[in-house]
């Protein structure tokens, strides 16, 4: 189905880059250095100082981030890893890869972000980490959890999938915890041409064992000291995400304009609650995400849709519920609140390159849904 108004346009944002992406694809392809080589070492570098943090390694992509992350923080079988239902599939499955457990908390009503006051009840003698995801693009409230992290002595891995450059209390998402997890999925704010992810940190240990993982457990050419992965970044990516990266904050600062032009304009349908940014917090805007009535929201979809709307639900079923974790043993119920969100949010367009024309289509469109009762 092709949209008038599509959730992500991607095409756009090439319009806006295409002489310098070219320029520095055909630089690799001229080159034919395919793996590792300047342009990952650079963008490592940039990444690093773009986050705030010493270290970065690029990784196969923003799953693999996250389990390496994880394993070179220490955290292995028979491990509990505490996180939320409410995400990509992604977050969980990095945690069961490496043999350890997914422990579910439950998430906030306001920011779909976890509840920190519900961690210290799932902690046990098993629990060595916790991975708080900044969904849609919004930070955590950190400080809670790095807190408890303390406390317990648990390592943090954020799940920074989502939000590459939003802020908490003038630290980048990455820089918070013990390392974080971001993704180059195209579809991401920083988006490469293919799959990629990259690990984020301040712990030279932590750094030197993700190095170590993601190249075969190699430090030197077929010296393998440990059992590690084939997990790199392509030359590829790295040049494309070099060039994107000096246009992000511009990227970003557009679909924050976006968010409010939608929160001022739906401010009067009392039937949608916009987003909360809560103190402390810069808002990156992956997705716009409204909450709706449960019985109205997927009617709300394909009204929109028949008009030329795409709008989606990320996610229409939390974690905790799909049939991969039926062996968790949880149940409908367990985690009401992440429940209630998946069947109730919706994520409307707000990707940086929407024009004023396509924003106005969309508030029009779902002022008359609510207005006709519709
Ligand atoms: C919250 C979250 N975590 C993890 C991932 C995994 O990233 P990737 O697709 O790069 O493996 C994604 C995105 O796909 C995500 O949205």
């Amino acid at each position: 189905m092709s949209y008038k108004v599509q959730l992500l346009d991607l095409k756009k944002q090439y319009g806006t880059i295409k002489k310098d992406v070219d320029g520095a694809l055909k630089r690799v392809i001229d080159e034919q250095c395919f793996i590792l080589g300047k342009d990952v070492d650079d963008l490592e570098k940039e990444i690093a100082s773009y986050c705030g943090t010493k270290y970065a390694v690029g990784v196969a992509s923003g799953t693999d981030a996250i389990q390496l992350a994880l394993q070179a923080a220490g955290v292995g079988k028979t491990d509990e890893v505490i996180t939320v239902p409410f995400t990509f599939i992604a977050t969980a499955e990095a945690i069961s890869n490496i043999g350890a457990k997914p422990v579910f908390v439950d998430i906030d009503p306001k920011t779909y972000n976890m509840d920190p006051t519900l961690i210290e009840k799932k902690i046990t003698n098993k629990t060595k980490a916790i991975v708080p995801v900044h969904l849609y693009g919004q930070c955590v409230d950190m400080d809670r959890i790095m807190a408890i992290a303390k406390k317990h002595d648990l390592k943090v891995v954020e799940d920074c999938a989502q939000a590459i450059g939003a802020v908490f209390k003038d630290k980048k998402a990455g820089s918070l915890g013990s390392a974080g997890a971001i993704s180059f999925f195209p579809s991401k704010n920083l988006g490469g041409f293919g799959d990629g992810g990259m690990v984020v940190t301040d712990d030279e240990k932590l750094y030197e064992r993700v190095k170590l993982l993601h190249l075969h457990g190699s430090s030197a050419r077929y010296i393998h000291s440990i059992i590690g992965y084939n997990s790199r970044l392509d030359t590829i990516q790295a040049a494309v995400l070099r060039v994107k990266l000096k246009h992000l904050d511009k990227w970003s600062e557009a679909r924050r304009e976006n968010a409010e032009y939608y929160n001022r304009s739906f401010s009067k349908i009392n039937e949608i609650t916009v987003p909360t940014v809560t103190n402390h917090n810069i808002h990156v805007y992956h997705q716009y995400v409204v909450m709706v009535d449960s019985k109205k929201r997927d009617k709300l979809m394909d009204f929109l849709g028949a008009n030329g709307i795409e709008a989606r639900v990320y996610y229409p079923i939390p974690v905790h519920l799909q049939d991969c974790y039926k062996d968790l043993g949880y149940k409908k119920g367990d985690l009401s609140v992440a429940e209630k969100a998946a069947l109730g949010t919706l994520a409307l367009p707000v990707y940086p390159e929407l024009e004023a024309d396509e924003k106005q289509l969309v508030v029009n469109k779902v002022t008359e849904f609510f207005n006709k009762g519709l």
